[in-house]
């Protein structure tokens, strides 16, 4: 190419530019998968925003049809809302927001959710998107659009309004978009969304004018969440030589106490027996990449302390059981948490599953018949798309669940849950819909489903000798008229006298059955679930948090 012809066929662009011709990275792609993704994006600010503000959200979803694949969407919360002077960047700028390059545990974390969503409404209908927004007293009113080229907020309308609110309201219309009964739809995303987060109420009304009301489970506040510094398991090459601009006076081992997790004295000096030269007496302005290289390569090598995993928010097992149990109604429910741990060296995480069988619990079919239904979840959000390329998903596939009793687990009433919270969730892409396989995160999933499993297995295991026996003894009462008919000619004696002493005697044979069962119990369960060899390799296995870090308790901050 000459360097005219270069020249003039060289452009630059802007990142709102970008997703506009790229939307299926944000997940705006697909009719049904568009419209799920918006409800997704504004309902997890809104409980973002409740959560950090330590507020019990309140949410108002509604989807009305506007004609042939044209819907108008509503989400309105309680939440503290966006100071005026920021509404406009906050939602009418992409990559920007409150929750960039923090540790800490939110649904949303890259600047792209709500913003994106504005995008989509303008670019398929042509309208801005109406925003109310009160922090408290009369709230600010705007109708805004993203200014594509630049990406900056556009503000066609703006007023305060004449009553009292607190909160962010948005109203957008989609055109090319459409809603389904699907396993996939908003309903279903809203109902997952008040199973994982029982502290919200969520009132969402379809397209079709149903109303549904997930009520809050009482008595249940969530922890605020708390920003953790990063942790030097996880420091690069390249981010230490950013941190020495603004740090350039500090010495190494200065920056590492001051401004990551948990870096005592010990770590220092241990970190320092590794090296050529003293981190606590060289400056960052003078260490060079080479420095830095083998200061990173040091941390490897040495044991540190954990991070904070106290952090972290789950469902909690008590509320999980309780909302599963108001919202699927199952016949058998094993939840457990997993105590927290790391993945890739200093990002805490905590898994929690669930097991549900019977009631409402599986994926309904059109023949009303039930399939094996996986309610994946990362930070309480439901992540309804991608489940083929999700780490959950490989770790629920390489359980063996024959083992545990449980053939064709596909076609049983069975819902499976999977709950990943973290500082730092390490999704496949922007559109937030499936997790990394990070071995450390699998593991733990299995490890949890694992008993889970088993809890199953036991239940089903006594719920088919209990059908057994009911069959039995419903025989032996249909032989005992039998009998008592032949008795009864035989020796004259009355029927009733005869037939009520009958089912005494069978009774009392089949409850000392029950008692010999009962003894035996143990035994039979344990002997028809065996432990898994593979759990047994799991439990023996070390679990990685004491392979690379000292345990804790006597850590020298
Ligand atoms: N309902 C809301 N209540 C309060 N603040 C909000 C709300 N929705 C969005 N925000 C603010 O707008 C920012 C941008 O939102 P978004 O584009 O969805 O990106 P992200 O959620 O990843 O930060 C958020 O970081 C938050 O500060
Ligand atoms: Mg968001």
């Amino acid at each position: 190419m000459s360097e005219d012809k270069f020249s003039a066929s060289f452009k630059e662009s802007s990142v709102a530019e970008f997703f506009k011709r790229n939307r299926q990275m944000l997940g705006l792609y697909g009719k049904l998968r568009s419209l799920t993704t918006v409800i997704a994006e504004y309902v997890c600010n809104s409980l973002d925003a409740c959560e950090e503000a330590g507020i019990l959200p309140e949410i108002i979803v509604k989807i009305i049809p506007l004609g042939e694949e044209h819907y108008e969407v509503h989400v309105i919360d309680n939440g503290p809302g966006i100071p005026k002077d920021k509404v406009g960047k906050a939602l009418g700028k992409l990559l920007a927001g409150t929750k960039f390059h923090r540790l800490i545990q939110t649904r949303g974390q890259q600047g792209i959710g709500a913003s994106g969503c504005i995008l989509l409404s303008q670019v398929t209908t042509g309208k801005p998107s109406k925003i109310i927004s009160g922090t408290g007293g009369k709230p600010l009113y705007m109708e805004l659009e993203i200014d594509t080229a630049k990406n900056e907020p556009k503000i066609k309308l703006q007023k305060e309004l004449d009553y009292d609110y607190r909160g962010i309201a948005v109203k957008s219309e989609f055109k090319e978009v459409n809603y389904q009964n699907s396993s996939q739809n908003a309903l279903e995303y809203l109902k997952r969304t008040a199973i994982a987060n029982p502290h919200a109420t969520i009132k969402y009304t379809d397209p079709f004018n149903n109303t549904y009301i997930f009520e809050r489970s009482s008595g249940y506040i969530p922890k605020t969440p708390k920003e953790i510094k990063p942790h030097i398991k996880c420091i690069t090459v390249d981010e230490l030589k950013t941190l020495a601009k603004d740090h350039s006076k500090k010495t190494i081992a200065g920056l590492f106490k001051q401004e990551f997790d948990r870096v005592g004295d010990k770590v220092i000096k241990d970190i320092n027996s590794l090296l050529d030269f003293d981190i606590s007496k060289v400056t960052m302005s003078k260490a060079n990449w080479e420095m830095f290289e083998k200061v990173v390569k040091a941390i490897d090598k040495t044991k540190t302390f954990a991070p904070r995993l106290d952090t972290l928010i789950p469902i909690e097992e008590k509320y999980l059981e309780e909302s599963l149990r108001k919202i699927i109604k199952p016949e058998f429910l094993s939840v457990l948490s997993r105590k927290p741990t790391v993945y890739h060296g200093g990002y805490p995480i905590q898994i929690e599953v669930a097991i549900a069988y019977g009631g409402d619990a599986g994926q309904t079919l059109a023949n009303n018949e039930k399939k094996l239904e996986l309610m994946r979840f990362a930070n309480r959000a439901p992540l309804l798309f991608d489940a083929g390329a999700c780490g959950i998903t490989k770790a629920v596939n390489s359980i063996e669940w024959r083992r545990y009793g449980l053939k064709d687990i596909e076609n049983l009433p069975l819902s499976i849950l999977v709950n990943l919270s973290s500082v730092h969730i390490p999704y496949t892409s922007a559109g937030k819909q499936a997790i990394a396989e990070e071995e450390e995160i699998v593991e733990e999933i299995r490890k949890a489903l694992m008993t889970a499993a088993r809890s199953l297995g036991l239940h089903l295991s006594k719920k088919r000798h209990l059908e057994t026996k009911m069959k039995k003894r419903g025989i032996f009462l249909n032989y005992a008229k039998e009998v008592a008919e032949g008795l009864h000619l035989l020796t004259d004696r009355n029927k009733k006298e005869l037939i009520d002493k009958l089912e005494d005697i069978i009774t009392k044979k089949l409850q000392i059955e029950e008692m010999n069962e009962q003894e035996e119990s143990e035994d039979i369960s344990e002997g028809e679930i065996p432990e898994d060899a593979e759990e047994k390799k799991s439990k023996g296995k070390k679990d990685k948090i004491t392979d690379y870090f000292e345990a804790d308790g006597d850590h020298d901050e």
